[in-house]
């Protein structure tokens, strides 16, 4: 996830970002390099245990400042209409329940708030599409819990966002159940920022 490839997308779905941004499943911070110097804070969620050397590297001489806080997605612990803008890359596929996880990002997006995206899910193709869910069981055991066959424009309106804008393609050089991609961006629906549990 770290090749050209993948870096030209992360370029090109990061670069509307500004202001105040959460990122959730934050990785090694591989998206790091690719914010725009329109960012004035970052804060980044990961639960697992990637906090490392790389991390720090990869953080080091930034001209924004960065916090890295251990969450899940699926409970913020922010109050509501904290941030600017919030970022998922790649990350959708993998947690536990993305439907929760995206309400919690909507709750504290501020109204006029963007949710940026940049997903693998399920293919248009219905053939690829049977593959996808053919092999989502085998994919979930040896890829750490990643799903190939999440609708991402679905959960993303699902959750209380509106879809604005939606590119989808097939990303050359992965195995082709993997290689569908979902790049957006959504905001949130009017009126449908506090989580139904609160
Ligand atoms: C395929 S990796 C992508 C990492 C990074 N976003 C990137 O673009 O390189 C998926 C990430 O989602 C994280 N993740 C899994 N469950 C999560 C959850 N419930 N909340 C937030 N992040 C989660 C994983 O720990 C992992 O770092």
């Amino acid at each position: 996830m770290r090749t050209p490839r993948f870096q030209e997308q992360r370029q090109r779905a990061l670069a509307p970002v500004a202001g105040k941004v959460l990122e959730i499943g934050f990785g090694t911070g591989l998206n790091l390099p690719h914010y725009p110097s329109t960012v004035t804070w970052l804060t980044a969620i990961e639960p697992g245990h990637l906090l490392d050397k790389r991390v720090a590297d990869r953080s080091a001489n930034l001209a924004m400042p960065v916090e890295i806080l251990r969450y899940r997605a699926e409970a913020l612990p922010w109050e509501d209409q904290r941030f600017d803008y919030a970022v998922s890359t790649w990350t959708l596929c993998t947690i536990g329940d993305p439907l929760r996880a995206l309400r919690e990002v909507r709750r504290v997006l501020k109204p006029d708030g963007k949710f940026v995206f940049l997903e693998h899910g399920r293919s248009d193709d219905p053939k690829i599409a049977k593959w996808q869910t053919i092999l989502n069981p085998f994919q979930r055991i040896f890829a750490c819990g990643c799903n190939l066959n999440r609708r991402i424009d679905r959960l993303v309106e699902e959750s209380g966002f509106t879809v604005e804008r939606l590119d989808r393609f097939v990303m050359d050089g992965l195995p082709r159940p993997g290689a569908d991609m979902y790049r957006g961006v959504a905001s949130p629906k009017p009126g449908s920022s506090r989580h139904p549990d609160r």
